[in-house]
């Protein structure tokens, strides 16, 4: 399973945000990680579509949209319109999960569900065979800059071993609290795309970047 560095753009300087994009591109991140929050199903509010549609103009990598957004299903479209390569939707969020990831999957856009810490892998068992990816979270979300929670890895490493065992093509993507220290736990537990958002963002982004690809050689 390829393993990919998505870099979260919520710690990126939004005025120069065109030539933070080529820094980790040229530094070879395969994903943009755009975090949507509407101060509802988290506390903050960050950007949403006019912002997305911008950043398409100024990428070629696989912008993955995660909308931290009560009732996600009423935007789906709008962000796929936008650029969406994959659309992921929190599982505690959707009144009816399983049409929602149809719906995103009928934009002709990727599916990922997302799980909060204290949810556990059970609750999105039904839908593993339609989605893409699944999204643990390895912090509560919202904000940046958090310290990882330990337990979560445990949920990823039961969710590779069952992955694996029904041999799903699922990508396992961990969020939050990522950095050079913890980067090989979230690996060794079995993700596969790694998100990271101060760890790139703050300091030299592109020093930043390469160093946490070199860990995932
Ligand atoms: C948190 C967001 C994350 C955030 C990660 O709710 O979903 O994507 O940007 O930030 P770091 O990597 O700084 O924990
Ligand atoms: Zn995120």
């Amino acid at each position: 399973m390829e393993k990919c560095l998505a870099p979260s753009v919520l710690s990126a300087d939004f005025g120069i945000i065109k030539e933070q994009l080529e820094l980790i591109d040229k530094a070879g991140a395969k994903y943009v990680h755009f975090d949507v929050m509407d101060g509802m199903y988290v506390p903050s509010i960050s950007f949403g579509f006019p912002v997305l549609k911008s950043m398409r103009k100024y990428t070629n990598r696989v912008l993955d949209v995660h909308l931290m957004i009560v009732n996600p299903e009423r935007y789906i479209e709008k962000f796929a319109e936008a650029g969406a390569d994959i659309i992921t939707v929190h599982a505690e969020a959707c009144t009816h999960l399983d049409a929602t990831i149809d719906q995103i999957k009928s934009c002709g856009v990727k599916a990922g569900v997302a799980i909060n810490p204290a949810t556990p892998i059970a609750n999105i068992i039904h839908v593993l065979d339609k989605v893409d990816m699944v999204l643990i979270m390895t912090v509560n979300p919202g904000f940046g800059g958090q310290k990882l929670i330990p337990y979560t890895l445990d949920k990823v490493r039961e969710l590779r071993n069952f992955v694996n065992a029904k041999q799903l093509d699922i990508d396992i993507e961990v969020d939050g609290g990522i950095n050079k220290d913890t980067i090989d736990s979230a690996l060794e537990a079995g993700a596969n795309i790694i998100v990271a958002g101060s760890a790139v963002f703050e300091g030299d982004v592109k020093a930043n970047t390469e160093a946490l690809l070199e860990k995932m050689k």
